[in-house]
């Protein structure tokens, strides 16, 4: 009796990773899914709408159907695509499509990615929607001098200073991972403004879609690598749109990958805080009741939380990041950890309908310079523009 219900916990917990082809894997810490997969429609079938600034473009079919997917697709057309942003019939993508990370993965793992997506992933018939892009603004030309002047075509190169496990975590995070796409500065072309660690741009942070994705630079390693498993770790708790990636993509890396991924991340310098100035200190006082009164139950009255279930607000990276909007959305609307296949959801409600802007200034103002933690000070404004985003 007790032998039997041990091989049945043995095999629940062999039956998840373990079944994962080694193009699967790539898949998945590629996160194909986040953008190929619309909402109701088939795995892989594409249609997601993506809003730019000329007008809105949908992710194409990449299931292995011949005719509306990339079923007639040689591996070199698919690796041109994966690479260069070239399509078969030679039209080049919108950057979009985030082949300035995937040109870095290997030979290796796109031949892999390749065999999985003909052979694994169920075909479907379903047609590629055109761009709302108008002409003269629709055509592709311009996207090849892009190109030129923002994307190198180039294999991740290993660094031989570092130790093999810094240089796996580098490939991950620059090639399949495409980290820098959200957590890295755009420049003025709308490209990132530096794709690996030879600048202190690199992944130090950046606004999308009314959110702030925080700098990734000199995390902690074990909160990396518990975030990415679970969506929380013992201080902080993923929300907006990093909940997704950890849902469709991390939580399925192995712990070698997911340490490697801490450890290169770990390495890069922060970027220094910044001063704190007048506005905050007449914050003070009033913040701090708002937060004994609505806050302090949860997360307690020195902000530490409690481990694995709330996070804690002293030292947390979205609190003090340099932006408060992904805290400030998280206060106003409330937010939920993403559920994995190990987690259920922890969830915070918000409170936008009870506190107006000022007491959640005064309240973030008193939050981001408490304890241990420094950041710039929050203006009324900001909180307004921050209330407009709710879904
Ligand atoms: C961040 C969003 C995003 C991610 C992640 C992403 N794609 Fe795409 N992909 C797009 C968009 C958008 C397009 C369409 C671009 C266009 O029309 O110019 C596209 C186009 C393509 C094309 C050209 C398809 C065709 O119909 O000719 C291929 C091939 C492709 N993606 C494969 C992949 C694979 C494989 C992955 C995972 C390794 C992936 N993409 C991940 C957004 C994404
Ligand atoms: C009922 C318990 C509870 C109360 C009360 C509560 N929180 Fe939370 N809070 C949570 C949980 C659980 C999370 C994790 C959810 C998530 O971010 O996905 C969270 C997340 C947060 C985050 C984001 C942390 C991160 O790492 O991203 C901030 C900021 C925050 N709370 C601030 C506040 C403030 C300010 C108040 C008072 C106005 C408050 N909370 C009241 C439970 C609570
Ligand atoms: C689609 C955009 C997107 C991608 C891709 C993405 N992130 Fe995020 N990430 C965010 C946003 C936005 C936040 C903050 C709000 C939230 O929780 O969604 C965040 C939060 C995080 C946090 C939590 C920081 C904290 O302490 O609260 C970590 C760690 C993280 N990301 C790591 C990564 C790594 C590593 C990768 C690449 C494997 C990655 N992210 C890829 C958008 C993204």
């Amino acid at each position: 009796m007790k032998y039997s219900l041990l091989a049945m916990v043995l095999m629940l917990s062999s039956g998840t990773a373990g079944a994962m082809s080694p193009g699967e894997y790539v898949a998945r810490a590629a996160d194909c899914t986040a953008c190929h997969t619309a909402p109701g429609g088939g795995a892989l079938a594409g249609g997601l709408r993506f809003p730019t600034p000329i007008g809105d473009i949908y992710s194409t079919n990449i299931t292995p159907d011949k005719h509306q997917g990339i079923g007639s697709y040689t591996f070199a057309e698919f690796d041109r695509a994966m690479r260069q942003g070239i399509a078969r019939d030679g039209h080049h993508l919108y950057p979009a499509m985030p082949y300035t990370a995937y040109a870095k993965m290997s030979d290796k793992d796109m031949q892999a990615l390749y065999d999985y997506l003909m052979h694994e992933v169920p075909a479907s018939d379903r047609p590629d929607r055109d761009s709302d892009i108008v002409w003269p603004l629709s055509m592709r030309w311009p996207l090849g001098i892009w190109n030129t002047l923002f994307h190198e075509d180039r294999r991740y190169q290993p660094d031989t200073q570092q130790s093999e496990e810094w240089n796996r975590g580098a490939y991950l995070v620059q090639g399949a991972g495409h980290c820098g796409s959200c957590h890295t500065p755009r420049g003025w072309a709308m490209q990132e403004q530096a794709l690996d660690q030879s600048s202190s741009t690199y992944l130090s942070g950046a606004e999308l879609d009314g959110w702030y994705a925080p700098s990734l630079r000199g995390m902690p390693q074990k909160d990396v690598v518990a975030l990415l498993k679970h969506g929380r770790s013992e201080r902080a708790a993923v929300s907006g749109p990093m909940a997704e990636v950890v849902t469709h993509s991390t939580q399925y890396l192995s712990d070698a990958d997911l340490n490697s991924i801490g450890t290169y991340l770990r390495s890069l310098p922060p970027v220094t805080a910044p001063a704190t100035d007048s506005a905050v200190a007449a914050s003070t006082a009033a913040g701090a009741k708002t937060y004994a009164m609505y806050c302090s139950t949860c997360h307690g009255s020195e902000g530490k939380g409690s481990a694995n279930v709330i996070p804690a607000l002293d030292g947390n990276a979205t609190l003090t990041a340099d932006n408060p909007l992904t805290a400030l959305r998280v206060v106003l609307d409330g937010a939920k950890t993403p559920v994995t296949e190990q987690d259920m959801a922890l969830a915070m409600p918000g409170y936008g309908w009870t506190l107006n802007d000022g007491q959640i200034k005064d309240l973030m103002n008193y939050l981001r310079n408490s304890w241990g933690n420094q950041a710039p000070a929050v203006s009324t404004k900001q909180v307004a523009e921050a209330r407009k985003l709710k879904e």
